[in-house]
């Protein structure tokens, strides 16, 4: 894997400003506030690309709210395809039985992880859960997942950038880029 040492050359095309990503995140905070009225909420993100869409959706929303944080890893290191053996790095790290949890994704791409994280976390009885995701790629679905808040279906691309990385590089750029084949095939 190559990277340059100018992120930007490495993009293809933008596909989601930093100006609509904010707006997106404004919305779907608000109606996240607004179904969840009167209630407790737990956010757990799923790190390590869920980070910045946390960061901003937990300032969206207005609820009393507790947030956690799960660490998985789906793919084996710098390749764009999905495995499918999901291994937990990191648990959450307060129970949330009888909760009313709201899962945080990025990108919800084949569905493996998601899939077996909701197993997982259904077992440690919440009182309900909702899945929230600021990407999705249903060309590529394996799973079919019932998905309650979503920010964007994008094509069948590998993106990054706003938390989503290749080989663990490109998480900070501020907007979500399309990365030019050249940058994963080398
Ligand atoms: P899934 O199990 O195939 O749905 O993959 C989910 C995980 O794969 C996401 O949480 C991301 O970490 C990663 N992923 C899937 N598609 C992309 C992409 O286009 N860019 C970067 N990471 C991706």
């Amino acid at each position: 894997m190559r990277v340059s040492p100018d992120l930007m050359s490495d993009v293809a095309e933008v596909l989601l400003s930093e100006e609509q990503i904010a707006a997106k995140v404004a919305e779907m905070g608000a109606r996240i506030s607004a179904d969840y009225e009167g209630r407790e909420l737990t956010l757990v993100s799923v790190l390590k690309g869920s980070l910045p869409f946390m960061a901003d959706l937990m300032r969206r929303i207005t609820l009393p709210l507790r947030i956690d944080l799960m660490e998985v890893s789906s793919y084996g290191g710098a390749t764009t395809e999905s495995s499918g053996l999901v291994r937990i790095l990191k648990d959450l790290s307060a129970p949330i039985e009888g909760r009313d949890v709201l899962l945080v994704e990025d990108i919800i791409d084949t569905g493996l992880t998601l899939n077996y994280l909701m197993r997982y976390l259904r077992g440690k009885n919440p009182h309900s859960i909702k899945i929230c995701t600021l990407l999705d790629k249903p060309a590529r679905r394996l799973v079919e997942i019932p998905l309650d808040y979503v920010g964007f279906e994008i094509p069948d691309a590998f993106v990054v950038g706003y938390g989503l990385d290749f080989g663990e590089v490109y998480r900070n750029l501020r907007f979500v880029g399309v990365l030019r084949p050249e940058a994963y095939e080398s």
